[in-house]
């Protein structure tokens, strides 16, 4: 059983698609986080986050196991995870991971931007998850807040706006709902509601 869980930033989709492996008894990969630790190594060694040569040999040869998720979880973590993001030769170094992942017993959920479009095509069930900015920008933010992090809605909200915007009309594997996706407008949705709504759309009800 394969699980695609896509949507734009903070739209909610992490936690729906890891509550929804705990509850199937599936693995589950965030993918942002594998570009979150690529976009994490070139600011740290100095690289612009758009340095294609430095991007695809981290990438190459990161440890994907060994991800530290709490310092990645930054603002400009993920504006940098996004530029790197956008090339097509880190997309690459990253994909067959992603697969092999996929593929291991009992099975798995997987959350990110493409995995219903490129990364698991015949997944057995598609979502994609969304919400109205300004929703997505308060949730984020108080988030980013509870971690010590001095920033306001609307400078999150300007973040994600201009990710999305990236991460939507990028050449390769583009921000987009697979054709036979269900949507997920969580907007006036709590976690609970969220959750029971991806439930009843995975068991078919
Ligand atoms: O899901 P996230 O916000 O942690 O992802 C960070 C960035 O990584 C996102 O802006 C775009 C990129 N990403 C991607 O291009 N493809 C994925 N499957 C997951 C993330």
């Amino acid at each position: 059983m394969i699980i695609a869980v896509d949507g734009p930033a903070a739209s909610g989709k992490g936690t729906l698609a890891r509550r929804l492996a705990d509850h199937l008894g599936l693995l589950y990969l965030d993918t942002g986080l594998i570009y979150r630790a690529i976009g994490w190594h070139l600011l740290e060694n100095g690289f612009a986050p758009g340095d294609e040569n430095a991007a695809v040999e981290i990438a190459s040869t990161l440890d994907l196991t060994a991800i530290d998720e709490v310092q990645l979880r930054t603002a400009g973590i993920g504006e940098a995870a996004s530029i790197a993001a956008a090339n097509v030769n880190v997309r690459a170094a990253i994909l067959q991971y992603q697969r092999r992942f996929a593929e291991k017993a009992p099975g798995a959920v997987l959350d990110g931007r493409d995995i219903g479009t490129i990364v698991c095509p015949d997944a057995d069930h598609k979502l994609f998850v969304t919400a109205s900015p300004e929703v997505r920008a308060r949730r984020r933010g108080r988030e980013l807040r509870l971690s010590g992090t001095d920033i306001s809605d609307d400078e999150v909200l300007a973040d994600l706006l201009r990710r999305d915007e990236r991460d939507r009309t990028r050449a390769v594997a583009p921000l987009k709902p697979a054709d036979d996706a269900h949507l997920l407008d969580t907007s006036n949705l709590d976690i609970e509601a969220a959750f029971r709504a991806a439930v009843a759309i995975v068991s078919g009800s």
